[in-house]
């Protein structure tokens, strides 16, 4: 069904508010500045990455290597098929899918967000919960090493069984471990354990525990250094100049995806298509551009320091994570960087629209919308029991009511004089959400060159870092 590729579409209309919102005045007179940022980020950026010694130190680090990678990555797929990097992920996955009924993906922040993201995404919302064939033969997945939580751990070695080895397929497991540094303690500390396990899971053979162990990493250090060790005989590496949140169209997100099942050349697809509209687009009908120029004049004027992404479907939930993470760690740095806040809804009218309709004036809130659901729509039904009063809407489906809530939502923001923004998605499927990655990492590059900050690196994490291995070796 992807005849018609169709593009995200930003409609910024309930941001041009006269007292508490911005005008179009303001995004046309902004227009140099955003043009000035888009050209460093296609040209500059890139010229200065392929030639490291020209980067100045404000620029470092420059994971500019991002922005190419899907271009890159169709096009050795295109010309090498099987022998290219998706075409090797695209056999690890069959392979896998072949042995195991789990997966276990071991990362943390960029190296598990994206993934999980598009799992809750686009597969079925209870796919862990449907037996293999309604999985098309896919494994289930979860997700651990992003915490040091000691009952969710046990939980999950709980349920992958550890009390005698597997010998058929529902009953085995396997293992793809993600971490760019290949040192994040989280990570390391949950593969030690879930290694342990899996080795008993496979009866103490390390010629079958080295099948079900896919590590990905950086092309050195202590994870890349184990997987040495046990000889696992497949690896994928981060790329260079990619850092862990710009990371989901690579082998961190592509890995995973594909286990998954998911369609990883249409989400790459989508990637490109949305590189090429950042590309030429103007200010104006430019979804990166417009985004970023809206935000940042709320900010900038009105105080908007809160950017509440208010996505109306939960399969969408992750990926706001996802983007809370990304904008978050990128611009959050020298006390300056907006605040961002996922919600859901309608499910979150219920905890958070009194404060965004009625609180401090210091939010922007964004709704991505879904133009088209993946199934039928669901009408609410006639009943002999109409002591709800529901008869009256027996006709109306799930859908137009999702409409009418946005709609309805819209409008009183509009009336309380809330600055208020349209993402629309066509769908909910890997073209769309490729897009959306892509805008977003595009976007979060883009604000950071017109602020002023780099958005690459995190160098406040550090402190934790070094003070929780003070504490734990007793200092
Ligand atoms: O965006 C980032 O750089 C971070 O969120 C990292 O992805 C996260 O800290 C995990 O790092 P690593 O992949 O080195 O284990």
């Amino acid at each position: 069904m992807h005849d018609t590729p169709e593009l995200l579409r930003f409609d910024p209309n309930g941001a041009f508010l006269d007292t508490t919102g911005i005008s179009r005045a303001q995004l046309r007179a902004l227009a140099p500045q955003l043009e000035a940022a888009r050209h460093t980020v296609l040209h500059e950026d890139v010229d200065q990455y392929a030639q490291p010694q020209t980067i100045p130190p404000e620029k470092q680090p420059l994971d500019a290597a991002f922005f190419p990678l899907p271009e890159q990555m169709l096009a050795e797929y295109r010309a090498q098929r099987a022998a290219s990097e998706v075409g090797r992920i695209l056999a690890t996955a069959q392979r896998l899918g072949e042995l195991v009924d789990r997966v276990v993906v071991l990362g943390i922040g960029g190296s598990y967000m994206g993934a999980l993201a598009l799992m809750n995404a686009c597969c079925q919302p209870h796919f862990n919960e449907l037996d293999r064939g309604r999985r098309g033969g896919r494994p289930r997945m979860y997700f651990a090493g992003n915490n040091v939580d000691n009952d969710a751990t046990q939980g999950l070695l709980q349920l992958l069984g550890t009390a005698r080895p597997a010998s058929t397929c529902d009953e085995r497991w396997a293992i793809v471990v993600i971490s760019k540094s290949g040192g994040t303690l989280e990570t390391a500390v949950a593969l030690r354990q879930f290694l342990a396990a899996l080795r008993a899971s496979c009866g103490n053979d390390p010629a079958l525990l080295r099948q079900l162990i896919v590590p990905v990493t950086g092309r050195s250090g202590r994870l890349f250094e184990l997987a040495q060790a046990l000889a696992c005989p497949e690896l994928y590496y981060v790329p260079d100049g990619v850092g862990g949140r710009f990371s989901v169209l690579s082998p961190v997100g592509l890995l995973p995806a594909a286990i998954l099942g998911l369609d990883v050349i249409r989400l790459l697809q989508g990637a490109a298509a949305m590189n090429a509209h950042f590309r030429t687009a103007p200010v104006g009908s430019n979804v990166v551009l417009d985004f970023v120029g809206v935000s940042h004049l709320l900010e900038r004027e009105r105080g908007c320091t809160v950017r509440v992404l208010s996505v109306w479907s939960a399969a969408l939930e992750a990926a706001g994570w996802w983007y809370d993470q990304l904008l978050a760690e990128s611009l959050g740095k020298s006390a300056r960087g907006a605040t961002p806040l996922t919600a859901v809804n309608t499910r979150d009218l219920h905890s958070r629209a009194q404060q965004h309709q009625e609180g401090r004036r210091d939010k922007l809130l964004t709704n991505v919308i879904v133009d088209a659901w993946r199934t039928d729509p669901l009408a609410v039904g006639a009943s002999e029991l109409d002591q709800d009063r529901l008869n009256q809407h027996a006709d109306r489906t799930l859908p137009e009511i999702m409409a009418a809530a946005i709609a309805g939502t819209n409008e009183a923001y509009r009336d309380a004089g809330r600055p208020t923004t349209n993402l629309h998605l066509p769908r909910v499927d890997e073209y769309c959400l490729g897009q959306f990655f892509q805008m977003m990492m595009l976007a979060t590059v883009v604000e950071g060159r017109v602020l002023g900050i780099n958005p690459y690196g995190q160098p406040g994490v550090e402190a934790y870092k070094r003070n929780m291995n003070r504490i734990l070796a007793g200092g």
